[in-house]
This record gives C-alpha cells, sequence and structure tokens, in this order.
C-alpha cells in the first residue's frame, strides 16, 4: 500500500513498518487440477482487483443488493457460501489469502452456483482502505488466528488499528460479528472494543455469549476446535454507532 505508519498497538517497536494484519500462509500442498482451472476460468469473473490508492465501492459490482456483507478470513469458505445461497438479495465480499482456502471457496460457487459473491484475495487491510467509507452493512471475522505465543500478540487481526479501519467502511448501525474459541482472545477483543468508543457492546449475560449467531453455518475451524475438545466458543456481535 505504500502507507507507513509508526506502529501503535498494530506492530511495535521504534522502526516504522508498512501497514499490514496477514502474517499467515499465503499456499500449502500443490493445487489440485480442478482447483487450477478454477482459479484460470470461474477466478477472473469475481476478482476484486485494487491499484495502490484506488478507493472501491461495492455497490458498483452490487447495483441493487440490499445489503453488503464482507467476511475477513473465510477459510474454506463453508460459511460464506452458505449464507450467499440463503439471501440472494445480499452482495457478498469474501477476503482470503490462503490459496488453499480460496480454492476450495471456488469450488462451492462453481457447484452450487452462487453469482452473489465477489472475492479479494489479498490482506483485509488492504481492502478496508480502499472500501468506501459507509459502504458496508455487516462484517464478520470467524476464529481468527489465534497467535496465541504473547510475543505473536500483535499479529492478531483485532487491533486499534484494524477497528478503526472498521470503522471507516461500516454503516451506522452496522454489526461486526466476532467469534472464537479461543477465551484470551475474547478478551483481547473486548479489551479493544472497549476502548473503541463507536463500537457497542450488545452483550447480554455471560452465558448468552456462547451461543451461535444466528442461521449459523458451522466453519472448518469450529469443527477442529470441537475435534480438540475446545467445546465453547465466543460469539460476540458488535454494533457501529457512527
Ligand atoms: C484460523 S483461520 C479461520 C478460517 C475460517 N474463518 C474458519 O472459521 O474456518 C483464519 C483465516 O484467516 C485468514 N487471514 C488471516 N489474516 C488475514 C488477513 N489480514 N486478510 C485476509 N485473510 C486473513 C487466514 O489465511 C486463515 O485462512
Amino acid at each position: 500500500m505504500g502507507l507507513l505508519l509508526k506502529a501503535d498497538n498494530n506492530l511495535p517497536g521504534k522502526k516504522k513498518y508498512a501497514e499490514r494484519a496477514f502474517f499467515g500462509r499465503k499456499s500449502g500442498k500443490r493445487m489440485l487440477k480442478g482447483q487450477q482451472i478454477l482459479f484460470t476460468q470461474l477466478l477472473p469473473s469475481l476478482e476484486i482487483k485494487l491499484t495502490k490508492d484506488q478507493q472501491f465501492d461495492p455497490q458498483e459490482i452490487f447495483q441493487n443488493k440490499q445489503k453488503i456483507i464482507l467476511e475477513i478470513g473465510y477459510g474454506g469458505g463453508e460459511h460464506i457460501a452458505k449464507k450467499a445461497k440463503q439471501y440472494q438479495n445480499y452482495g457478498f465480499i469474501g477476503c482470503e489469502v490462503f490459496s488453499g482456502g480460496i480454492g476450495k471457496l471456488l469450488k462451492l460457487i462453481d457447484r452450487e452456483k452462487i453469482n452473489n459473491i465477489a472475492l479479494f484475495n489479498d490482506d483485509a487491510l488492504k481492502l478496508l482502505n480502499a472500501l468506501k467509507e459507509n459502504s458496508i452493512d455487516e462484517i464478520y471475522l470467524l476464529y481468527p488466528d489465534p497467535w496465541p505465543k504473547k510475543k505473536h500478540h500483535k499479529r492478531r487481526f483485532i487491533s486499534k488499528l484494524t477497528l478503526e479501519k472498521m470503522a471507516k467502511v461500516l454503516k451506522k448501525g452496522a454489526k461486526f460479528y466476532f467469534a472464537t474459541d479461543i477465551e484470551d482472545y475474547a478478551n483481547w477483543t473486548l479489551a479493544h472494543i472497549l476502548q473503541h468508543k463507536d463500537f457497542s457492546l450488545n452483550l447480554g449475560p455471560p452465558a448468552s455469549w456462547h451461543q451461535p449467531f444466528s442461521d449459523w453455518v458451522e466453519t472448518r475451524y469450529e469443527q477442529k476446535a470441537r475435534r480438540e475438545k475446545r467445546l465453547k466458543s465466543f460469539y460476540f456481535t458488535f454494533i457501529y454507532k457512527g
């Protein structure tokens, strides 16, 4: 993005760092032939490509859609694919960097004949920077990488910086849905939200924090958590007050 900032709670230290929020793997095993074909034949028609400093109004690609929903780090894409199929009158933007995940979602889009998903295949921070102000109705961040070691906490997607960027693109009254199976990340997120005056907590009693969102679609990482005996997740809905 070319933009440099003095680290706040995005990255620490006295040096200046390029703004980024992605620290994971971009690719894994070699792609299957079927996936390669989808990358060359289907992806170009769905991909959001941004040039440096470009502003992007999602309404331009989703004319006549009632709402625009963004999912950050969709993994295998099962949540966004199911939602897009269920809500044909909404436009969905899926943001993921890992090629294996992008390939899985392309397969779902192709198989289910979904026509209301656009894809951004780079760091969500770049997309948030480019998105027009007040253009997004809902953001989902489901099971973000937990970065459990203290020295890696600064890599967590939730930071003062990313909340500011999300606040910029959300419409007044818009919802930010967050789920994690990691208690420390749940606390981290609540602490950041509490510090951000533009989001309100609408938490209810603690037992309700473990109630999945309505129309919930279990994600790959939630299934992994359950297999690994992390049996309770936290599901928070934050409202952007504007
Ligand atoms: C732990 S996985 C969870 C995937 C999925 N949401 C689920 O619940 O199964 C986190 C995903 O977020 C993606 N991710 C992490 N940081 C990101 C960023 N800054 N921009 C886009 N995707 C990101 C990773 O590539 C990874 O696939």
